[in-house]
């Protein structure tokens, strides 16, 4: 029980990563509010982790009043303040550098980016004028540490999101808030299948060859699964990581060291 008596925002926890984040929050005794665009999924998801602990918010992170609405009925809801953020929705996009479209940019910069900035500063001035410091976590991925030849954007936002997380965590240790990432490797789940999607129309690969050909290059010999990650997520969320600032974690069975 490391995060007993505190409460969780998780962003895009309607599924996937983000939902095994809250299902890891509720084990270890927090409350957790799933927010996230897709207010149906979002509602099935906290009635089926713990229609006490889990509370549902429609929330787009793109759009600050949606953030500010999504804060206030966590609070309204006896949820208390926010003590912990995950940072974790996000859209994935993938196009050879000549056919990038300036929609697909901006849809993407806008959830990866944007949606975590001000998803970061909203819960910040929280924490901040609550006086109790609290834990900010960011989902980077691998796609940050280095380009890859049809993923630019994507690889963009998360190298983004890895500098935006050095920024905050420095400017955000002396309110006690840590602010950190983590960063997978290849997860499996509904969001590979996208991806995968990307990959047979650009790669002219048959739909699920992709997938096997990444699980079967990663070190530790498979893909990851949202599980795979939670520890990571209970650590740095918990009072054990208090000196951390400002770091990105890679969780991805070996694929970078950095
Ligand atoms: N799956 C992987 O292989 C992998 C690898 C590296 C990093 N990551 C990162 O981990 C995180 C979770 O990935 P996942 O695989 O669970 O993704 P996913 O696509 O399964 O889930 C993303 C969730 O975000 C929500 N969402 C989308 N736009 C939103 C918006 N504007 N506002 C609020 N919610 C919104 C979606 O409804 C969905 O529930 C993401 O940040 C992703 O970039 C994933």
């Amino acid at each position: 029980m490391q995060l007993a008596g505190r409460t969780a925002l998780i962003t895009g926890a309607a599924r996937g990563i983000g939902r095994a984040f809250a299902e890891a929050y509720l084990r270890e005794g927090a409350r957790v509010i799933i927010a996230d665009i897709d207010q149906d999924r979002a509602s099935n998801t906290a009635m089926e982790l713990s229609p006490d602990k889990a509370l549902s918010v429609q929330m787009d992170v793109t759009d600050r009043a949606s953030i500010g609405t999504a804060i206030g009925i966590a609070e309204s809801s006896g949820f208390g303040a926010i003590d912990i953020l995950i940072n974790n929705a996000a859209l994935f996009t993938a196009a050879p550098i000549v056919d990038i479209t300036e929609e697909d940019y901006a849809r993407c910069f806008d959830v990866n980016v944007k949606g975590t900035l001000f998803t970061m500063q909203a819960v910040a001035r929280q924490m901040i004028s609550r006086g109790k410091g609290g834990k900010i976590i960011n989902m980077a991925s691998q796609a940050g540490r280095r380009g890859e030849p049809l993923v630019a954007v994507y690889c963009a936002t998360k190298a983004a999101v890895i500098s935006l997380t050095q920024s905050a965590g420095l400017d955000l240790i002396k309110h006690g808030i840590n602010v950190n990432a983590i960063s997978p490797g290849v997860v499996d789940g509904e969001h590979w299948e996208g991806v995968d999607a990307f990959f047979a129309k650009y790669e002219n690969k048959a739909p699920g060859q992709k997938k096997r050909e990444v699980g079967a290059a990663v070190p530790f010999g498979r893909m990851g699964t949202p599980d795979d990650l939670t520890g990571m997520a209970v650590f740095l969320a918990s009072d054990a990581a208090n000196y951390i600032v400002a770091q990105t974690y890679n969780v991805d069975g070996g694929q970078w060291m950095s």
